[in-house]
């Protein structure tokens, strides 16, 4: 009961709302979760630094931004090639790089974090990192299964600590789950709210359980199809074939985890397997864990499911 009423105050006070006003952005990771979260955060106006480990890496980002941005334009601005080359260009001026995430959070706003799924790894660099952004900077992870206040426990900013989650292709997917923890302020929720909307998202709430809304239903879904597959009661392809033409997805299940990533996908699985055992829909799988130990991540390694030129 408590923990209700304490909840509820949280939701839904009727106090005056504060909302951080968000204007510079700091992304920790340029892998394609961070890049497209930075482009689409450069493309509405925001002022956006991508922070990773190496020059290679930061590079290899602006490169990614700059292809995707190419791609948008294409139907933008059809025909209009000099606006469209000033829509990317004004975008690429609002992105920056760096290698020194204490330095670039001392001017932040808001803080997405996009790197490994290691909680650890994760906590470290929120800790450092807690100590170096002023007060009002807000911090959020962009995990796709790790428990936020887990993350947030490194820092001592737990009010102003949320989750961002986001949708591979970004630029093209509408949806951002918006997640706050029982310490979460109802401030800090309406800033994620109001931000993921600044960004042409459409934002949904979401509490800190695992998957929170997407992952929690799509990836049991995912699991289901290759076990289905294994038991011998269809080819990849004609579940594929299946879930779109039947179904009405834009991809079909084994498509959908070789460009989620099957490496993603076995880390949230035994994740959960190691939370739940006892639960059906988190039983891991020999095929899916078999392609990983291969290397067969999907698109991004060249072969997962399916072979990739
Ligand atoms: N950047 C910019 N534009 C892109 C893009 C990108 N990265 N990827 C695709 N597009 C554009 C294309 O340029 C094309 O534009 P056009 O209509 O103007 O020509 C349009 O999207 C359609 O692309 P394609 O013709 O290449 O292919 P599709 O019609 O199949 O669309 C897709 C591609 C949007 C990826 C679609 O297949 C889709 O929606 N797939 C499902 C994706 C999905 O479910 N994502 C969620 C995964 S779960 C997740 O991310 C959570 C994590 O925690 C695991």
């Amino acid at each position: 009961m408590a923990f209700f009423v304490h909840h509820f105050c949280r939701r839904f006070s009727t106090s005056a709302v504060r909302n951080v006003a968000i204007k510079h952005v700091t992304v920790i990771g340029g892998g394609q979760m961070g890049a497209g979260i930075a482009q689409v955060a450069a493309s509405t106006g925001h002022s956006v630094t991508v922070v990773d480990t190496n020059d290679d890496i930061l590079q290899k980002a602006v490169k990614g931004i700059e292809g995707s941005l190419k791609r948008v334009v294409k139907k933008k601005f059809a025909d209009k090639p000099e606006a469209a080359d000033a829509f990317i260009q004004s975008v690429l001026q609002n992105v920056s790089t760096s290698t020194d995430a204490e330095s670039v959070v001392q001017h932040s706003d808001l803080v997405v974090e996009a790197i490994v799924e290691n909680l650890k790894i994760k906590q470290d660099v929120f800790g450092r990192l807690d100590k170096a952004a002023p007060a009002h900077t807000i911090f959020t992870s962009n995990t796709s299964s790790l428990p936020i206040s887990d993350i947030a426990s490194a820092t001592n900013r737990l009010d102003r600590f949320g989750g961002l989650h986001f949708f591979n292709p970004v630029p093209m997917m509408k949806l951002v789950e918006v997640i706050g923890t029982s310490a979460t302020s109802q401030e800090t929720f309406d800033s994620l709210l109001n931000f993921s909307k600044a960004l042409g998202k459409t934002p949904v709430s979401c509490k800190d359980t695992p998957g929170f809304i997407v992952n929690r239903l799509l990836v049991p879904y995912m699991m289901e199809a290759i076990r289905l597959h294994e038991r011998g009661h269809g080819s990849k392809e004609d579940i594929d074939i299946a879930m779109k033409l039947g179904a009405g997805y834009p991809m079909g299940p084994f498509e959908l985890g070789d460009y989620v990533g099957l490496d993603t996908l076995k880390f949230i699985m035994d994740g959960w397997n190691a939370m739940d055992s006892e639960n059906q829909l988190f039983v891991p799988s020999e095929l899916l864990n078999k392609l990983v130990a291969e290397g067969k991540f999907g698109r991004k390694s060249g072969e997962g499911f399916y072979k990739y030129k």
